[in-house]
C-alpha cells in the first residue's frame, strides 16, 4: 500500500495553461478526487484501503469490485449509435445474470455518501477505478468529469466468463474496443480480486459465501502477475485453469497467439498500459455527453466561501484558500486576497490577510494541500477578487482566475446560523428544513425561492432520485442588517433525504450548494 502524503508524484501541468476556472461543476469531483486524507477529508480511500480491504469481510475485496463494477456499466456501450457506456445505467440492470453478485450495490452504496447534484454516479464510477488502482499501487488514471447518469436500463451485453471468444470480441468491438485493447483491458482488471464461490460455483467448485479464488498471486496489487503468471503456466486462475467452457481468460489471454500477453508482462509496460486502456474504459460515455478536461489537482482554489454578518451587523466575507503545495519547494507562504466592492470599485484598503490554519494539510495521492484562512468586514460588499501568494523565499504570484477574478455575488446571502432542520417528523413523517436568506435592497431583487435537493428512494434500485424542489421564500425581518431584508423558506424534508444541499436564489443570483449537515436543530 502506498503512504499518503509522502511518496508524491510532481505534477506536470503549468498552471497558465490550465483552463480550469472558479467555479466550476467539476470543484466537488476534484475534492473528492485530491482531498482524500487530513484535513478537509472526503475519504473515498476508505472504502478500498488497504487494497485488500472490503468493509463486507471475508471473501471480498471493494477495490476489485469498484474496478468491475465500471467495466460492467462501460461494455454495454454501443460506439456506433452512441448509447450506453459510463452512465451508471447498471443501477437499473441489476436482476440480468450478466451483473452477478454483490459487488455492483456495494459500490454503489458507498458512493452514494458522495453522489449530489453537482457530482453523478457515473462519475463516482470513474473515481472509484482512480482510487482504487492508485490504492493497489496502480498507475494514475486521467480523470475528466461531466458524466450524465441514465435514467433507465440499457442495452445487455456484458460478456459471461461462458461465452465464447467471438460473442467477447464481438461485445468489446461493439463498445469500441479492438482484440489487442480487449486483452490489455481484462489483464488490467483481473490482476485485482477474484471469482467468487457464492455467484460462480460451477467455476471454483465450492459455492461457500466467502470462496474466493484469486485471478493471480497477488491479488491485493496492481501489477503484472496476472500476466506472467499466466505465461509462466504457474495460474491458478479459476478463468484461465478452470472447468472447460467457463475459462474466458484463457479465450481472451490467447485471442492473439499470446502477442499482447507476451507484450505486457514487463511491470513497467503493464503499468502503462493499464494506464492508457483503463483512461479509455472510464471515457466511454453516450455521443451526447461531453466530459471535462482531465482533473488535475487545482493550484489555488476558494473553498468553504460564505457571506454573513457578523456580531456588530456588519457583513463579512469568510471562507478558506486552498494552496496546492505539493508542487512547490517554498511552502512558507503568505496568502492574501484583493477584492473590489459590490459596485466593483476597489476600496482603499482591498487586502484581506489569511492565516494558515494549523494541522490544516489535506492530501490525496497525487495532492497536497494547504488551507488558508479569511474573515473579513466587506461593508460596501464584494464582486470578485484576486489571489496572491508570496513565497518566504520572495517573489508574488497573482491568480486572477483566467483574468476574471474571482467572482462573488453578494446579492442574496444565505444565514446558516439562522436557519435549521428541525428533526421532528410531521403529519407526513417529514423534518422541517428552514432556510434564511438576506437579499440586499438596492438590486430590487424580489421574490426569492429556496431550491432544495430532494433524494427519493426508488424500489429495487439502491441509488436515489435527486430532484430540485423550488418553493417561495418570505419576508421575516427588513431592519436585522442595513440594506438587506431577511427572507425564511420551508421545506418538508423526507427523513430519507435529512442529508443533502440546497440553493437560495433570487433572479440570477444563487447562495448555492449549502449542505443540510450541521444544521442546528432548532431555529433562532
Ligand atoms: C471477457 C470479459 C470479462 C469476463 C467474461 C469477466 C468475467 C469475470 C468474472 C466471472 C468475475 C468473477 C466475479 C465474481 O465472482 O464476483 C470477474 C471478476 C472481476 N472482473 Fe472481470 N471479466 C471480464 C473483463 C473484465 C474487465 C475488462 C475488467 C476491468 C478492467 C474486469 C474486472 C474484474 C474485476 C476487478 C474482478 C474481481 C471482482 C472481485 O474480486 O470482486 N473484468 N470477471
Ligand atoms: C488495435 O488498435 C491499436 C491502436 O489503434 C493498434 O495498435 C492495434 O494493432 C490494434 N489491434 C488489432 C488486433 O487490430
Ligand atoms: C470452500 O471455501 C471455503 C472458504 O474459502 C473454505 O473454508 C472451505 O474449506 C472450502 N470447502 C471445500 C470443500 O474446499
Ligand atoms: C499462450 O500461453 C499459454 C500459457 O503459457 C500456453 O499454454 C499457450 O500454448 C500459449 N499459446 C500460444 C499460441 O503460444
Ligand atoms: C484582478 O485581476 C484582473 C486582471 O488580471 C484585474 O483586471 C482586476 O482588476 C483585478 N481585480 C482586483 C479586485 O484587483
Ligand atoms: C489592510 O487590511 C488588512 C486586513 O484587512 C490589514 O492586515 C492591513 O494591515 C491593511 N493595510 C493597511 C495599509 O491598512
Ligand atoms: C441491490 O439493491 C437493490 C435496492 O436496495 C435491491 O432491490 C437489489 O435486490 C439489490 N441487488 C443485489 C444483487 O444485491
Ligand atoms: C416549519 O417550521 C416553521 C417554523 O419554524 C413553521 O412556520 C412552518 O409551518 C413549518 N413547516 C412545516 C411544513 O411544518
Amino acid at each position: 500500500m502506498l503512504t499518503l502524503g509522502h511518496s508524491l508524484v510532481f505534477l506536470t501541468f503549468l498552471t497558465g495553461l490550465y483552463a480550469y476556472t472558479w467555479p466550476s461543476n467539476i470543484d466537488y469531483l476534484e475534492g473528492v478526487m485530491y482531498q482524500q486524507a487530513g484535513y478537509r477529508r472526503f475519504g473515498v480511500i476508505d472504502g478500498v484501503s488497504p487494497c485488500s480491504f472490503s468493509s463486507d469481510g471475508e471473501g471480498r475485496q471493494a477495490a476489485a469490485e469498484w474496478v468491475r463494477t465500471a467495466f460492467h456499466d462501460m461494455i454495454t456501450h454501443n460506439a456506433a449509435e452512441g448509447t450506453g457506456g459510463m452512465d451508471a445505467s447498471i443501477m437499473f440492470e441489476m436482476d440480468r445474470p450478466e451483473n452477478p453478485g454483490s459487488a455492483f450495490n456495494a459500490t454503489m452504496g458507498f458512493m452514494t455518501n458522495f453522489y449530489n447534484i453537482q457530482t453523478s454516479m457515473a462519475d463516482l464510477f470513474a473515481l472509484a477505478v482512480y482510487t482504487a488502482v492508485r490504492t493497489c499501487g496502480g498507475p494514475r488514471i486521467a480523470m475528466r468529469g461531466g458524466r450524465i447518469d441514465a435514467t433507465g436500463a440499457g442495452l445487455a451485453g456484458v460478456p459471461e466468463p461462458t461465452d465464447d471468444l467471438d460473442t467477447i470480441a464481438a461485445q468489446f468491438a461493439t463498445a469500441g474496443f479492438n482484440t489487442t485493447e480487449m486483452i490489455q483491458m481484462v489483464a488490467c482488471g483481473h490482476t485485482l480480486g477474484g471469482v467468487h464461490g457464492v455467484d460462480f460455483p460451477d467455476i471454483t467448485g465450492n459455492d461457500s459465501s466467502t470462496n474466493f479464488v484469486h485471478f493471480d498471486s497477488t491479488f491485493s496489487s496492481f501489477d503484472s502477475a496476472i500476466v506472467t503468471d499466466y505465461l509462466d503456466g504457474t495460474t491458478e486462475n479459476p478463468l484461465v485453469v478452470g472447468p472447460e467452457g467457463s475459462n474466458s481468460d484463457l479465450l481472451v489471454f490467447g485471442a492473439d497467439g499470446n502477442a499482447t500477453m507476451q507484450s505486457i508482462s514487463d511491470a513497467h509496460t503493464f503499468s502503462n498500459t493499464c494506464q492508457t486502456i483503463l483512461q479509455r474504459m472510464i471515457e466511454v460515455v453516450p455521443s451526447s455527453v461531453t466530459l471535462s478536461e482531465i482533473i488535475d489537482p487545482i493550484p489555488i482554489k476558494p473553498v468553504a466561501i460564505q457571506m454573513t454578518f457578523d456580531s456588530s451587523r456588519t457583513l463579512m466575507f469568510t471562507g478558506e484558500i486552498r494552496v496546492l503545495i505539493s508542487n512547490r519547494d517554498d511552502t512558507d507562504l503568505t496568502v492574501q486576497l484583493h477584492y473590489a466592492d459590490h459596485d466593483g470599485n476597489v476600496p482603499s484598503n482591498n487586502t484581506i490577510s489569511t492565516s494558515v490554519i494549523s494541522y490544516s494539510t489535506g492530501y490525496g495521492y497525487d495532492a497536497e494541500f494547504r488551507f488558508y484562512a479569511f474573515s473579513a468586514p466587506v461593508p460596501n460588499g464584494i464582486s470578485s477578487f484576486n489571489i496572491s501568494v508570496i513565497p518566504s523565499s520572495g517573489g508574488e504570484e497573482m491568480y486572477d482566475n483566467g483574468r476574471s477574478g474571482y467572482p462573488i455575488q453578494d446579492n442574496i446571502v444565505f444565514l446558516r446560523d439562522h436557519s435549521c432542520l428541525v428533526q421532528e417528523a410531521d403529519a407526513n413523517g417529514n423534518w422541517n428544513l428552514t432556510a434564511v436568506a438576506a437579499v440586499r435592497n438596492d438590486a430590487s431583487l424580489t421574490n426569492p425561492s429556496f431550491d432544495v435537493v430532494v433524494k427519493t428512494q426508488r424500489i429495487g434500485i439502491l441509488v436515489p432520485s435527486l430532484a430540485v424542489e423550488s418553493s417561495g421564500m418570505e419576508v421575516w425581518n427588513s431592519d436585522a442588517y442595513d440594506g438587506f431584508t431577511l427572507y425564511t423558506g420551508h421545506h418538508s424534508l423526507p427523513i430519507y433525504s435529512w442529508s443533502t444541499t440546497f440553493d437560495v436564489t433570487v433572479g440570477e443570483y444563487s447562495d448555492s450548494f449549502k449542505s443540510s449537515g450541521g444544521l442546528p436543530g432548532t431555529c433562532s
